[in-house]
């Protein structure tokens, strides 16, 4: 095979964006990071008065902002109406909103086109990572993953990210959001049949790369 799609889901704090860019890198592939998107169409309703649960006014204004995401796994971007949006995407506002925002069918809707015409655009292939990529987006991937970990692992991961936040907190937060992504009812979180499960608890970020790179070489 020339080109190889592989679809990397998981709730969050299980290493996805780490694994996906790393993994992209390695095997010279295209990298796209799907929360990144939903989270850009959040920041972009919150900077512009749009009531994050007013679901209908949700729906009539995800048309509205170009977000543009740039793949190159060494230096991934996201642009909102042209202005770089890396930086604001990830505030712990946009973090508690996004998931009212990204369960509004509309808002899947264009946000899953983008993705489908972004993974057909890549010439020798792409690593997507998101929560519905091998199950809605691109059921026909060549290799789907799923990462799962404990949630005490996934909070304590995070909260190093997050510079010594508090595991507790974290862990709460980590967990209610896994919920609403898991309990919506437009492509929720969720494995596919098809997927192979990899649970990185006990994994280092190392194992789990060259766990992943070895199930994409046995594809093609
Ligand atoms: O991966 P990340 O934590 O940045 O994702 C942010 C949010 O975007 C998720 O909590 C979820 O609500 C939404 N999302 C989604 N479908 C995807 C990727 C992310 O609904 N494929």
């Amino acid at each position: 095979v020339e080109s190889v799609i592989v679809a990397i889901d998981g709730p969050s704090g299980t290493g996805k964006s780490s694994t996906s860019k790393a993994v992209a890198a390695k095997l010279g592939l295209s990298y796209l990071d799907t929360g990144a998107q939903y989270r850009a169409i959040t920041w972009w309703m919150i900077s512009n008065g749009v009531d994050v649960h007013d679901t209908e006014a949700v729906a009539n204004a995800a048309s509205k902002p170009v977000i543009v995401s740039g793949t190159d796994p060494a230096r991934p971007t996201i642009t909102v109406d042209g202005a770089d949006a890396s930086g604001p995407i990830r505030t712990e506002e946009v973090t508690s909103k996004v998931s009212a925002v990204s369960a509004v069918p509309e808002v899947r809707a264009l946000i899953t086109e983008l993705q489908r015409t972004i993974a057909r655009g890549a010439e020798t292939g792409i690593v997507v990572e998101g929560r519905d990529i091998g199950t809605t987006v691109l059921p026909d991937a060549d290799l789907k993953i799923f990462l799962t970990a404990s949630p005490e692992a996934r909070a304590a991961r995070r909260s190093g990210e997050l510079k010594g936040a508090d595991v507790t907190a974290t862990k709460e937060a980590l967990v209610k959001r896994d919920a609403a992504d898991s309990s919506r009812k437009t492509s929720p979180l969720a494995k596919a049949d098809d997927a192979v499960e990899v649970d990185t608890t006990e994994l280092t970020l190392d194992q789990v790369i060259e766990c992943v790179v070895t199930l994409v070489d046995e594809r093609r």
